[in-house]
């Protein structure tokens, strides 16, 4: 069976586009593929956090993935810094790094610009990444399209290491899901909607009650013909919330355009606001079971002993190729 892995870092809080655009899929992949699921916190601190909230984040990001679906009898579940060997390989995979090729890697460039004190970790994550998915000789990795290029990263620097010191890395690939997954910020839907975002008007977090969930979508940007149809240039607005119902509802944009097309924009965004607000409070009501209890622990426990002896073995073969140690 194939091995798929993926993480969401956790960074800001998650949102009904994670939930969508990230979890949701790997609630369909964990029928098909051997799957790891992992929390990478140490990508989180490339930037200014706040230690307490992040620790917080992390125990109730695990506690959602559960709640969203993800089985921990059918995924391994963990967190990233409780496995050493993941920063140690980095840096062995940082010295075959070139200079050029960290350089190039788009989102780095984004997040850098006009900014003071980027940290060097910034510049560095994508090689962290690259481990992370190379300790565990991953086929795939499901990931936005923002991350593509750190797949691809991955992917060369296993080629060149084994190129270099005999075969030991498998080459992953990335999984990108369709182009209707991308859910788009309430208040500009020409952006996506985006966990780190510092306004959350525009984001239903999975953790929002129903009135504010309610009140940001019947407060959602839409545009002024009044007519319904799916058209992402000309009717951003609109079109996302065809693309929330129809994800959550598991139907075509065109049954979704067909339901909807004698509504108004008003009847729309209720009967979107509905299928929100029911979604939601039953993966609020498994959260709350969930976020205090010795289960997380439990999983995660777990987690970290099977994840350790996988990293450990892979890591011990490096170090051997490399020359390092006795
Ligand atoms: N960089 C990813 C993000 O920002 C998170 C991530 C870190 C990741 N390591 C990974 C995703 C390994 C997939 C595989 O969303």
């Amino acid at each position: 069976m194939k091995r798929i892995l993926t993480g969401l870092k956790p960074s800001g809080e998650l949102t009904l586009g994670s939930l969508i655009g990230g979890i949701s899929g790997s609630v369909k992949y964990q029928e098909m593929y051997e799957s790891y699921i992992f929390v990478p916190d140490m990508h989180a601190i490339t930037v200014d956090q706040d230690s307490k909230l992040l620790k917080e984040r992390i125990r109730k990001n695990v506690a959602l993935y559960i709640a969203c679906g993800l089985d921990p009898k059918k995924n391994v579940i963990y967190i990233q810094s409780e496995n050493l060997y993941h920063a140690n390989l980095s840096w062995i995979l940082e010295c075959n790094t070139y200079m050029g090729e960290a350089s190039r890697m788009t989102q780095y460039k984004d997040k850098s610009r006009h900014k003071e004190n980027v940290s060097v970790g910034l510049f560095t994550y994508p090689i962290l990444m690259a481990a992370d998915i190379l300790l565990y000789d991953a086929d795939l990795v499901p990931t936005g399209i923002d991350q593509k290029q750190h797949v691809e990263l991955a992917r060369n620097l296993a080629a060149r290491f084994n190129n270099k010191y005999g075969d030991t890395f498998k080459l992953p690939e990335p999984l990108i899901p369709d182009v209707g997954a991308k859910i788009k910020d309430l208040q500009d839907p020409t952006k996506k909607m985006s966990k780190s975002s510092d306004n959350y008007k525009g984001t239903i977090l999975l953790l929002d009650d129903e009135a504010t969930i309610r009140k940001k979508i019947m407060s959602a940007v839409t545009d002024n013909e009044g007519k319904i149809y799916f058209d992402e240039v000309n009717k951003p607005g609109i079109s996302n919330l065809l693309t929330i119902y129809s994800s959550l509802k598991n139907i075509s944009i065109s049954e979704t355009e067909n339901y909807f097309k004698d509504y108004n924009y008003g009847n729309l965004k209720r009967e979107v606001a509905d299928l929100v607000v029911n979604k939601l409070s039953k993966i609020q009501e498994k959260y709350n079971e969930l976020i205090n209890s010795n289960e997380i622990d439990d999983i995660l426990d777990k987690g970290r002993i099977i994840t350790n002896e996988i990293a450990k073995k892979k890591y011990d073969e490096v170090l051997n190729k490399v020359g390092l140690g006795r």
